[in-house]
């Protein structure tokens, strides 16, 4: 198992149904995961900004499409208070996400990531979906470091069936990275697993493609049908693909992180909320232990909270931010684990300045 595996490998993997040898390909995946980017688990501070979105996507809840939803906007006074909170707990991250709101005003952001940068030592992460260059450009600019973008399948059917184009002009994420890298972000991407109509050879080429494009960060999470959305409605119907089918659980998606794992060792991975929707039990833990490093805390206000409804329960009011953290403190050494400090950039690609841990520079793996 190396990170030069080959399509037919991959292949083998994704479709492995005997608990053995699943068994030892997560262990493997936490040993890649413990020697290349250690026993730290990154926490990012996550700030749902908005749920107003104007694209169409067949899977999520927030599809302009979806009248039922109530629509909210934080004001720059809401997503401050929420990013000193994440500072003042001690996290080194914040992450900025919403839907593709077009009344977020280029401008607005920018002022937003120059207060954040200068009122906190935090690293400031966004996710607000497909922005033209110019955009990206001056959110950088404004000292944003990273940027996440799902290209959430790389068949190219099927993306084309779930994303219709804004004004039939359909954009290429793919393309949309390599400008994001370009700028300078540290680049985030990822899938979701068990979509409908996904088999495993496309998830073996999503998982080349997470090496090719050298991701800094690699999201994966299960998909959950929306009932309010054109995927969710049909779900439950055979699927076309029969039994080349992708199953979206728990167990397949931890796969998938596995393996992107050991191709790209030295990636920041979450442990995604989709995982601990699923399996509220274990989902969080069953991905840090098989090659996840990062948590995404969530610091939305309770409010807006359960609108952010990409897939049903997502936002499960379960306690605060700090007794969260109490939790997964106590539950992260449980697991031989500790909290990273700082703002636990990609390990190796420190641009100009040192890396932060010298440690795990040029570490090999098994
Ligand atoms: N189930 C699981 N994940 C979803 N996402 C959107 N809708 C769903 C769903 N129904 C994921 C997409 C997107 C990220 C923000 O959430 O991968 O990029």
């Amino acid at each position: 198992m190396k990170a030069e595996m080959d399509r037919e490998e991959l292949l083998a993997w994704l479709r492995a149904d005997d608990p053995i040898r699943l068994e030892a390909l997560w262990r493997h995946a936490d040993h890649v995961r413990q020697r290349c980017v250690g026993d730290a688990v990154h926490l990012r501070g996550l700030i749902e900004i908005s749920n107003y979105c104007r694209r169409q996507c067949a899977y999520c809840g927030l599809r302009a499409g979806n009248r039922t939803l109530k629509r909210y906007r934080l004001c720059a006074e809401e997503i401050m208070a929420a990013a000193r909170e994440v500072a003042a707990i001690g996290y080194g991250t914040v992450v900025l996400q919403g839907g593709e709101d077009p009344a977020i005003e280029t401008g607005w952001i920018a002022r937003l990531v120059r207060q954040i940068k200068a009122e906190t030592p935090l690293a400031v992460t966004l996710s607000l979906g497909e922005r033209d260059t110019a955009e990206l450009a001056a959110w950088r600019a404004a000292g944003a470091d990273r940027y996440l973008l799902r290209f959430e399948t790389s068949d190219p059917a099927l993306y084309q069936s779930i994303h219709p184009g804004l004004n039939g002009i359909p954009v290429h994420r793919i393309d949309l990275l390599a400008q994001i890298r370009a700028l300078g972000y540290e680049v985030g991407s990822g899938i979701m697993v068990g979509l409908p109509g996904q088999t495993y050879a496309s998830v073996a080429w999503d998982l080349l493609l997470f090496r090719e494009l050298d991701l800094d960060m690699i999201g994966i999470g299960p998909f959950i049908a929306h009932p309010m959305t054109p995927l969710g409605a049909r779900s439950g119907e055979q699927a076309v693909t029969g039994n080349e089918q992708v199953p979206n659980t728990v167990q397949m998606a931890s796969t998938v992180v596995a393996l992107a794992r050991i191709l790209c060792p030295q990636a920041n991975i979450p442990s995604t909320t989709a995982m601990a929707t699923l399996n509220p039990r274990q989902g969080c833990q069953l991905a840090l232990e098989r090659g996840a490093n990062v948590v995404m805390p969530n610091f939305t206000p309770w409010i807006y909270r359960q609108l952010y409804e990409i897939y049903p329960s997502k936002g499960i009011p379960d306690s605060s931010a700090d007794s969260i953290c109490g939790r997964l403190e106590n539950q992260l050494t449980g697991m031989g684990r500790r909290i990273g400090r700082g703002p636990g950039g990609r390990i190796g690609r420190w641009i100009g300045s040192k890396p932060e841990f010298e440690i795990y520079e040029n570490v090999g793996y098994a």
